[in-house]
């Protein structure tokens, strides 16, 4: 495949500002120019000066800011735009016509022939101050194509630096972009951008194939923001030509992740988790094949590391989750659980998901911690049923049933709610083996919704000044205090079994 340098054009503070509802201070727009610097694009298209003073005001202040990449101003080929850009001390210029019949017609009100003065005279005059001139014929790609050709060899004679190729209403298809760029090619010599937008969410794929067609340069907005339903996603563009095309670019892509979230924060504009590269998704795995594969050997279940684009795997604990998935996140996170443990925690994030529950980290280590926390392997009293009854007109009352050496224990207690009768009952049964008195008490609840994990946090004495602390985590209130107050009764006895 073939090599060589691929030139990104950063359009995210002009095209992708003009996302519906997205709208920049002056001071965020600076603020997303240092960072696609740092991110090694090559130009940054910081804004259109003639729109308003803010953007005038923006461009200005990051063309002084000493960037590495070139900054670039947008224009229309009319000479009041131009010079409001050159107001602003860029030294780059992006200067555009509309060149389809329609947009002639309609939008523009000018001949053909009035469209090829307007571009040469555009282009001589930001040539005559000295200023890089890249030309684009908007609507490219629904302009009859020899006259596509005339008006680019125009643009080309007057100066233009760079032609670039719009896509505007993203009606492409690889294979169509790659020819075009490929005839355009065949009579022009300066170097050919394309800007591909994305109303048929093929303007990556358009991108890379106006690649193989000869393009050297391409037109990018971070997450894909911009007009309609955007541009061509930098992420995607950027890996597609490093790893799927063999090309070089000056983006440093461990710096891809950090930069998507700069421009979400700023922009207001949600990453969808499914979004390739920088998607929460991107690198979660949920099932139990994709997990034990990942963890085994990461490109089993995916295209590339995560690293790459300074980024972290995720494995999902849920009702596809695996043991090896689970045991690698919980080991992570410094849980070593013995198998009977890790048995009992997936079977409770199972369970979870079997009732359309997300289990997010926080759930899974609540869970983790009640049963590895518990002592599993040593429990002395172990819970066999649990009923209560409780409302406005009754009074709260528990039935617990226990399993202590074999043998089963019954006892009702009544309560000023649920909870506190459940562990009444269970103090009544344990009282001869253990007198525990509950000190403290929290409850969480982890992931929000009546339906949450919650996790009960405890602490117990017993007569001799022994405390313990203790956990349990459940769907339900009253299940998750059960379950930390027999976690507390059996530390108490395992403690004192050590002892003797
Ligand atoms: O989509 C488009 O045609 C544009 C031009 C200004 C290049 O954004
Ligand atoms: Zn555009």
């Amino acid at each position: 495949m073939a090599s060589g340098y691929i030139r990104i054009f950063d359009t995210t503070l002009r095209d992708g500002e003009q996302t519906p509802g997205v709208s920049l201070t002056p001071e965020e727009k600076i603020e997303i120019a240092i960072q696609l610097d740092k991110l090694g694009v090559d130009v940054i298209e910081a804004g259109f000066p003639s729109a308003s003073q803010g953007e005038q005001k923006a461009v200005k202040e990051i063309a002084k800011s000493g960037l590495r990449a070139h900054v670039c101003a947008l224009t229309r080929a009319l000479k009041s735009d131009i010079d409001a850009a050159l107001m602003c001390d860029v030294k780059y210029i992006h200067t555009f016509i509309s060149t389809s019949e329609i947009q002639m017609k309609y939008a523009l009100n000018m001949t053909p022939e009035q469209v090829i003065e307007t571009t040469i005279s555009s282009v001589q005059y930001i040539k005559d101050h000295g200023v890089i001139c890249e030309f684009s014929p908007m609507d490219a790609t629904r302009t009859e194509v020899d006259f596509l050709k005339r008006v680019c060899k125009a643009a080309e004679e007057a100066g233009a630096d760079y032609i670039n190729i719009p896509d505007t209403v993203g009606i492409m298809t690889p294979k169509s972009m790659e020819k075009l760029i490929r005839d355009l090619k065949e009579v022009l010599k300066v170097p050919l951008s394309v800007h591909c937008h994305d109303d048929f969410g093929l303007a990556v794929a358009n991108s890379l194939a106006g690649v193989e067609g000869g393009a050297t340069q391409v037109h990018v907005t971070v997450n894909g923001l911009g007009e309609r339903a955007g541009n061509a996603a930098l992420e995607e563009v950027v890996l597609g030509l490093h790893l799927l095309q063999n090309r070089m670019t000056g983006v440093n892509t461990k710096l891809i992740y950090e930069t998507s979230k700069v421009i979400s924060r700023l922009t207001g504009v949600p990453i969808q988790p499914n979004k390739a590269i920088v998607g929460e998704n991107a690198f979660a795995h949920e099932s139990g094949i994709h997990t034990r594969g990942v963890v085994v050997k990461p490109l089993t279940f995916e295209p590339f590391g995560p690293e790459l684009v300074g980024r972290r795997r995720k494995l999902i604990a849920g009702k596809h989750a695996g043991r090896y998935g689970v045991k690698a996140e919980l080991e992570e996170a410094g849980f070593h659980p013995t198998e009977d443990q890790l048995k009992e925690i997936v079977a409770r994030v199972k369970d979870l998901g079997d009732k359309g529950k997300t289990v997010t980290d926080a759930d899974l280590f609540a869970i983790a911690r009640a049963v590895v926390g518990g002592g599993l392997e040593e429990k002395i009293v172990e819970l066999s049923d649990l009923a209560v009854v409780t409302g406005i007109h009754v009074i709260p009352t528990a039935s617990v049933k226990l399993i202590i050496d074999g043998k089963e224990y019954v006892a009702s207690e009544t309560g000023v709610g649920p909870v506190d009768a459940a562990i009444k009952a269970i103090q009544k049964i344990t009282g001869s083996l253990v007198n525990v008195r509950l000190t403290e008490y929290r409850l969480e609840a982890l992931t929000g919704g009546s339906d949450a994990v919650a996790e009960v946090i405890i602490k117990v004495e017993d007569k001799d000044g022994n405390i313990v602390s203790a956990r349990g985590a459940r769907e339900d209130i009253v299940m998750a205090s059960v379950e930390a107050m027999i976690n507390g009764i059996n530390k108490i006895l395992q403690r004192r079994i050590r002892r003797t």
